[in-house]
Protein backbone atom coordinates (compact mmCIF):
# COMPACT_ATOMS: atom_id res chain seq x y z
CA UNK A 1 0.00 0.00 0.00
CA UNK A 2 1.11 3.41 -0.78
CA UNK A 3 0.96 5.70 2.06
CA UNK A 4 -0.33 9.00 1.22
CA UNK A 5 0.75 12.39 2.68
CA UNK A 6 1.15 15.59 1.61
CA UNK A 7 4.38 17.60 0.96
CA UNK A 8 5.52 19.46 3.62
CA UNK A 9 7.57 22.17 2.95
CA UNK A 10 9.03 24.41 5.74
CA UNK A 11 10.62 27.34 3.36
CA UNK A 12 6.19 28.47 3.46
CA UNK A 13 7.26 29.75 7.09
CA UNK A 14 10.04 31.89 5.51
CA UNK A 15 8.39 33.30 2.30
CA UNK A 16 8.76 36.92 3.44
CA UNK A 17 9.35 39.43 5.87
CA UNK A 18 6.10 39.24 7.40
CA UNK A 19 5.74 35.58 7.70
CA UNK A 20 9.08 35.00 9.54
CA UNK A 21 8.69 37.84 11.86
CA UNK A 22 5.12 35.88 12.23
CA UNK A 23 7.12 32.70 13.65
CA UNK A 24 9.87 34.33 15.55
CA UNK A 25 10.10 32.66 19.19
CA UNK A 26 12.62 34.55 20.43
CA UNK A 27 13.24 38.74 21.37
CA UNK A 28 15.40 40.33 22.89
CA UNK A 29 14.24 43.59 24.47
CA UNK A 30 16.64 45.92 26.17
CA UNK A 31 14.57 45.62 29.43
CA UNK A 32 16.75 42.49 29.70
CA UNK A 33 19.99 43.70 29.33
CA UNK A 34 22.01 44.36 31.67
CA UNK A 35 24.82 47.31 31.31
CA UNK A 36 28.61 46.44 33.12
CA UNK A 37 30.23 49.83 34.09
CA UNK A 38 33.58 50.02 35.54
CA UNK A 39 34.12 52.86 38.31
CA UNK A 40 36.92 54.24 39.11
CA UNK A 41 37.83 55.60 42.29
CA UNK A 42 39.86 59.22 42.01
CA UNK A 43 38.79 59.56 38.25
CA UNK A 44 38.41 62.99 36.99
CA UNK A 45 37.42 62.20 33.22
CA UNK A 46 36.33 58.64 31.61
CA UNK A 47 39.34 57.08 30.17
CA UNK A 48 38.68 54.10 27.29
CA UNK A 49 39.42 50.59 28.08
CA UNK A 50 42.42 49.99 25.05
CA UNK A 51 41.41 46.12 25.30
CA UNK A 52 37.70 46.90 24.94
CA UNK A 53 36.93 49.62 22.28
CA UNK A 54 34.14 51.95 23.03
CA UNK A 55 34.24 50.84 26.84
CA UNK A 56 35.31 53.06 29.40
CA UNK A 57 36.50 53.15 33.24
CA UNK A 58 33.89 55.90 34.48
CA UNK A 59 34.29 58.78 37.14
CA UNK A 60 31.87 59.38 40.17
CA UNK A 61 31.29 62.91 38.62
CA UNK A 62 30.12 61.22 35.14
CA UNK A 63 27.94 58.19 36.33
CA UNK A 64 24.93 60.28 36.44
CA UNK A 65 25.07 61.24 32.84
CA UNK A 66 25.70 57.71 32.12
CA UNK A 67 23.05 55.93 33.11
CA UNK A 68 20.83 59.49 32.24
CA UNK A 69 21.79 58.39 28.54
CA UNK A 70 21.17 54.47 29.64
CA UNK A 71 17.66 55.50 30.87
CA UNK A 72 17.18 56.95 27.36
CA UNK A 73 17.88 54.63 25.68
CA UNK A 74 15.52 51.90 27.64
CA UNK A 75 18.50 50.05 29.65
CA UNK A 76 17.20 49.98 33.46
CA UNK A 77 19.67 47.65 34.77
CA UNK A 78 23.39 47.88 35.42
CA UNK A 79 26.32 45.73 37.21
CA UNK A 80 29.00 47.76 38.65
CA UNK A 81 32.86 46.85 38.99
CA UNK A 82 34.62 49.32 41.67
CA UNK A 83 38.74 49.69 40.77
CA UNK A 84 39.96 51.08 43.81
CA UNK A 85 42.87 53.09 44.76
CA UNK A 86 44.30 51.63 47.77
CA UNK A 87 45.07 47.41 47.50
CA UNK A 88 45.66 45.42 50.54
CA UNK A 89 46.26 41.95 51.42
CA UNK A 90 42.52 41.33 52.06
CA UNK A 91 40.59 43.64 50.08
CA UNK A 92 39.40 45.77 52.89
CA UNK A 93 38.78 48.90 50.50
CA UNK A 94 35.69 46.22 49.08
CA UNK A 95 34.08 46.92 52.59
CA UNK A 96 34.48 50.55 53.30
CA UNK A 97 31.26 52.43 53.41
CA UNK A 98 33.17 55.22 51.72
CA UNK A 99 34.62 52.74 48.88
CA UNK A 100 34.04 53.72 45.28
CA UNK A 101 31.31 51.22 44.82
CA UNK A 102 29.43 52.19 47.54
CA UNK A 103 29.86 55.78 46.99
CA UNK A 104 28.85 55.36 43.43
CA UNK A 105 25.33 53.06 44.43
CA UNK A 106 24.58 55.75 47.04
CA UNK A 107 24.61 58.55 44.17
CA UNK A 108 22.73 56.72 42.23
CA UNK A 109 19.65 55.49 44.35
CA UNK A 110 19.77 59.42 45.62
CA UNK A 111 19.02 60.73 42.10
CA UNK A 112 17.63 57.90 40.30
CA UNK A 113 16.16 55.62 42.97
CA UNK A 114 13.86 52.44 41.75
CA UNK A 115 14.48 53.97 37.86
CA UNK A 116 17.20 52.07 37.93
CA UNK A 117 18.25 48.07 39.33
CA UNK A 118 21.96 48.67 40.58
CA UNK A 119 23.80 45.26 40.74
CA UNK A 120 26.99 45.08 42.08
CA UNK A 121 29.41 42.71 41.72
CA UNK A 122 31.08 41.15 45.24
CA UNK A 123 34.73 39.91 44.78
CA UNK A 124 38.26 40.29 46.30
CA UNK A 125 40.08 40.45 42.78
CA UNK A 126 40.19 44.04 42.08
CA UNK A 127 40.86 45.26 45.95
CA UNK A 128 43.66 42.53 47.02
CA UNK A 129 47.44 43.16 46.28
CA UNK A 130 47.80 39.38 45.06
CA UNK A 131 45.20 39.97 42.57
CA UNK A 132 43.19 36.75 44.46
CA UNK A 133 39.34 36.01 44.79
CA UNK A 134 40.08 35.29 48.34
CA UNK A 135 42.36 35.24 51.21
CA UNK A 136 45.56 34.17 50.85
CA UNK A 137 47.44 31.68 53.51
CA UNK A 138 50.75 30.06 52.09
CA UNK A 139 50.10 30.74 48.45
CA UNK A 140 46.18 28.88 48.58
CA UNK A 141 42.72 30.73 48.59
CA UNK A 142 40.87 30.21 52.20
CA UNK A 143 37.84 29.23 51.78
CA UNK A 144 35.88 30.25 55.11
CA UNK A 145 38.18 33.17 56.21
CA UNK A 146 36.84 34.62 52.53
CA UNK A 147 33.56 34.03 53.27
CA UNK A 148 33.79 36.38 55.71
CA UNK A 149 35.16 39.12 54.04
CA UNK A 150 32.61 38.35 51.37
CA UNK A 151 29.61 38.83 53.05
CA UNK A 152 30.66 42.04 54.75
CA UNK A 153 31.77 43.39 51.20
CA UNK A 154 27.79 42.40 50.28
CA UNK A 155 26.42 43.73 53.12
CA UNK A 156 28.37 46.86 52.83
CA UNK A 157 27.03 47.12 49.25
CA UNK A 158 23.33 46.81 50.43
CA UNK A 159 23.38 49.37 53.32
CA UNK A 160 24.47 51.76 50.29
CA UNK A 161 20.99 50.95 48.72
CA UNK A 162 21.99 48.53 45.66
CA UNK A 163 19.21 46.14 44.71
CA UNK A 164 21.23 42.97 43.76
CA UNK A 165 24.33 41.75 45.16
CA UNK A 166 26.23 39.16 42.45
CA UNK A 167 29.04 37.23 44.10
CA UNK A 168 31.47 36.43 41.39
CA UNK A 169 34.18 34.51 43.54
CA UNK A 170 33.15 31.07 43.46
CA UNK A 171 34.01 30.17 46.78
CA UNK A 172 32.01 27.46 48.53
CA UNK A 173 29.15 28.31 50.74
CA UNK A 174 29.25 32.19 49.67
CA UNK A 175 25.41 32.62 49.04
CA UNK A 176 24.45 30.79 52.20
CA UNK A 177 26.20 33.12 54.01
CA UNK A 178 25.83 36.37 52.05
CA UNK A 179 22.06 35.35 52.69
CA UNK A 180 22.03 35.12 56.06
CA UNK A 181 23.85 37.96 56.62
CA UNK A 182 21.65 40.50 54.62
CA UNK A 183 18.39 38.79 56.45
CA UNK A 184 20.19 39.33 59.92
CA UNK A 185 20.85 43.14 58.77
CA UNK A 186 17.45 43.66 57.35
CA UNK A 187 18.37 43.51 54.15
CA UNK A 188 15.91 40.53 53.48
CA UNK A 189 14.75 42.55 50.15
CA UNK A 190 18.16 42.97 48.20
CA UNK A 191 18.30 40.01 46.23
CA UNK A 192 21.28 37.91 45.15
CA UNK A 193 22.26 37.00 41.28
CA UNK A 194 25.22 34.00 41.97
CA UNK A 195 27.56 33.64 39.23
CA UNK A 196 27.06 30.00 40.01
CA UNK A 197 28.49 28.63 37.02
CA UNK A 198 31.63 30.75 36.74
CA UNK A 199 34.08 28.73 34.61
CA UNK A 200 38.42 29.75 34.21
CA UNK A 201 37.91 31.42 31.05
CA UNK A 202 40.32 33.01 29.32
CA UNK A 203 37.88 35.48 27.90
CA UNK A 204 38.09 37.42 31.13
CA UNK A 205 41.52 38.89 30.08
CA UNK A 206 40.20 42.39 28.72
CA UNK A 207 38.13 42.45 32.03
CA UNK A 208 41.31 42.22 34.25
CA UNK A 209 43.10 44.78 32.31
CA UNK A 210 40.13 47.54 32.54
CA UNK A 211 40.19 46.39 36.33
CA UNK A 212 43.55 46.13 37.23
CA UNK A 213 42.67 42.01 38.40
CA UNK A 214 44.94 39.95 36.71
CA UNK A 215 46.40 37.46 39.56
CA UNK A 216 50.09 38.66 41.03
CA UNK A 217 51.34 34.25 40.93
CA UNK A 218 48.92 31.37 39.80
CA UNK A 219 45.47 30.97 38.12
CA UNK A 220 41.82 30.90 39.49
CA UNK A 221 41.54 27.14 38.51
CA UNK A 222 40.94 26.30 42.18
CA UNK A 223 37.68 27.73 42.45
CA UNK A 224 36.08 28.43 39.15
CA UNK A 225 35.00 25.64 36.80
CA UNK A 226 36.92 23.37 34.23
CA UNK A 227 35.62 24.06 31.27
CA UNK A 228 35.45 20.87 30.25
CA UNK A 229 32.91 19.80 32.83
CA UNK A 230 29.16 19.56 32.91
CA UNK A 231 27.88 18.06 35.95
CA UNK A 232 30.17 20.25 38.05
CA UNK A 233 28.08 23.36 36.43
CA UNK A 234 25.10 22.04 37.27
CA UNK A 235 25.65 20.97 40.48
CA UNK A 236 27.20 24.65 41.37
CA UNK A 237 23.77 26.00 40.45
CA UNK A 238 21.82 23.84 42.44
CA UNK A 239 23.40 24.39 45.33
CA UNK A 240 23.35 28.22 44.84
CA UNK A 241 19.65 27.92 44.51
CA UNK A 242 19.36 25.47 47.81
CA UNK A 243 21.49 28.32 49.45
CA UNK A 244 19.18 30.82 48.21
CA UNK A 245 20.14 32.20 45.29
CA UNK A 246 17.27 34.26 43.31
CA UNK A 247 18.79 34.29 39.54
CA UNK A 248 22.31 32.43 38.53
CA UNK A 249 24.30 33.39 36.19
CA UNK A 250 26.22 31.24 33.45
CA UNK A 251 30.01 32.57 32.20
CA UNK A 252 30.63 32.97 29.59
CA UNK A 253 27.85 32.87 27.36
CA UNK A 254 28.60 32.02 23.71
CA UNK A 255 31.06 28.83 23.94
CA UNK A 256 28.43 27.82 26.97
CA UNK A 257 25.59 27.86 25.75
CA UNK A 258 24.63 24.11 26.32
CA UNK A 259 25.22 24.82 30.11
CA UNK A 260 23.05 28.15 29.41
CA UNK A 261 19.97 25.53 28.20
CA UNK A 262 20.76 22.84 30.33
CA UNK A 263 20.11 25.00 33.42
CA UNK A 264 17.11 26.68 32.04
CA UNK A 265 15.74 23.41 31.49
CA UNK A 266 16.54 21.93 34.80
CA UNK A 267 15.33 24.46 37.18
CA UNK A 268 12.66 27.16 38.08
CA UNK A 269 15.02 30.00 38.57
CA UNK A 270 15.52 33.24 36.55
CA UNK A 271 18.81 32.63 34.12
CA UNK A 272 21.30 35.31 33.24
CA UNK A 273 24.23 34.98 30.99
CA UNK A 274 27.44 37.19 30.95
CA UNK A 275 28.72 37.98 27.66
CA UNK A 276 32.21 38.69 28.92
CA UNK A 277 34.42 41.18 27.71
CA UNK A 278 36.33 38.65 25.67
CA UNK A 279 33.61 38.10 23.65
CA UNK A 280 33.03 41.81 23.21
CA UNK A 281 36.40 42.55 22.45
CA UNK A 282 36.39 39.91 19.48
CA UNK A 283 33.60 40.98 17.83
CA UNK A 284 35.07 45.10 18.36
CA UNK A 285 38.28 43.97 16.91
CA UNK A 286 36.78 42.45 13.92
CA UNK A 287 34.45 44.59 13.21
CA UNK A 288 36.79 47.25 13.57
CA UNK A 289 39.21 45.47 11.07
CA UNK A 290 35.96 45.31 8.76
CA UNK A 291 36.01 41.75 9.12
CA UNK A 292 32.09 41.31 9.96
CA UNK A 293 29.07 43.47 10.06
CA UNK A 294 28.92 44.74 14.14
CA UNK A 295 25.52 45.11 14.33
CA UNK A 296 24.46 41.74 12.54
CA UNK A 297 26.64 39.69 14.52
CA UNK A 298 25.51 41.76 17.84
CA UNK A 299 21.78 40.93 16.87
CA UNK A 300 22.39 37.24 16.74
CA UNK A 301 24.39 36.56 19.43
CA UNK A 302 22.27 38.49 22.17
CA UNK A 303 19.26 36.55 20.04
CA UNK A 304 20.90 33.30 20.10
CA UNK A 305 21.85 33.50 24.06
CA UNK A 306 18.28 34.47 24.94
CA UNK A 307 17.30 31.57 22.57
CA UNK A 308 19.73 29.26 24.60
CA UNK A 309 17.68 29.84 27.59
CA UNK A 310 19.23 33.19 29.59
CA UNK A 311 16.39 35.31 30.89
CA UNK A 312 18.56 38.52 31.64
CA UNK A 313 21.79 39.17 29.50
CA UNK A 314 24.97 41.40 31.17
CA UNK A 315 26.66 42.67 28.11
CA UNK A 316 28.98 45.13 26.79
CA UNK A 317 27.16 45.53 23.44
CA UNK A 318 24.19 46.70 25.54
CA UNK A 319 24.10 50.16 24.89
CA UNK A 320 24.82 50.10 21.12
CA UNK A 321 22.03 47.51 20.57
CA UNK A 322 19.42 49.80 22.46
CA UNK A 323 21.05 52.70 20.03
CA UNK A 324 20.05 50.51 17.21
CA UNK A 325 16.81 50.12 18.22
CA UNK A 326 15.73 53.71 18.61
CA UNK A 327 17.17 54.26 15.51
CA UNK A 328 14.41 52.01 13.90
CA UNK A 329 16.39 49.29 13.41
CA UNK A 330 13.89 46.38 12.70
CA UNK A 331 15.01 44.01 15.92
CA UNK A 332 12.03 41.39 15.57
C1 LIG B 1 35.66 39.22 39.30
C2 LIG B 1 35.02 39.18 37.95
C3 LIG B 1 35.60 38.87 36.71
C4 LIG B 1 34.61 39.07 35.75
C5 LIG B 1 33.46 39.46 36.43
N1 LIG B 1 33.72 39.51 37.78
C6 LIG B 1 36.97 38.51 36.33
C7 LIG B 1 37.63 37.28 36.82
O1 LIG B 1 37.01 36.33 37.31
O2 LIG B 1 38.87 37.29 36.71
C8 LIG B 1 34.79 38.91 34.27
C9 LIG B 1 33.88 39.74 33.42
C10 LIG B 1 34.29 39.89 32.00
O3 LIG B 1 35.24 39.28 31.51
O4 LIG B 1 33.60 40.68 31.32
N2 LIG B 1 35.83 37.96 39.88
ZN1 LIG C 1 37.34 37.67 41.68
Amino acid sequence: MVEMFPTIRMRRYRKNEILRRFFKEVYVSTYDLIYPIFIKEGLERKEEIKTMPGIYRMSLNELNKEVEELLELDIRSIILFGIPKHKDSIGSEAFNKNGIVQKAVRQLKENFGDELIVITDVCLCQYTDHGHCGIIKDGKILNDKTLEILSKIALSHAEAGCDIVAPSDMMDGRVKKIRETLDENGYEDVMIMSYAAKFASSFYSPFRDAAYSKPKFGDRKTHQLDYATIKQALREVELDIKEGADIVMIKPALAYMDIISKVKEKFNVPVAAFNVSGEYSMVKAASILGMIDEKQIVKEILTCIKRAGADLIITYHAKNFARWIKEGDDIR
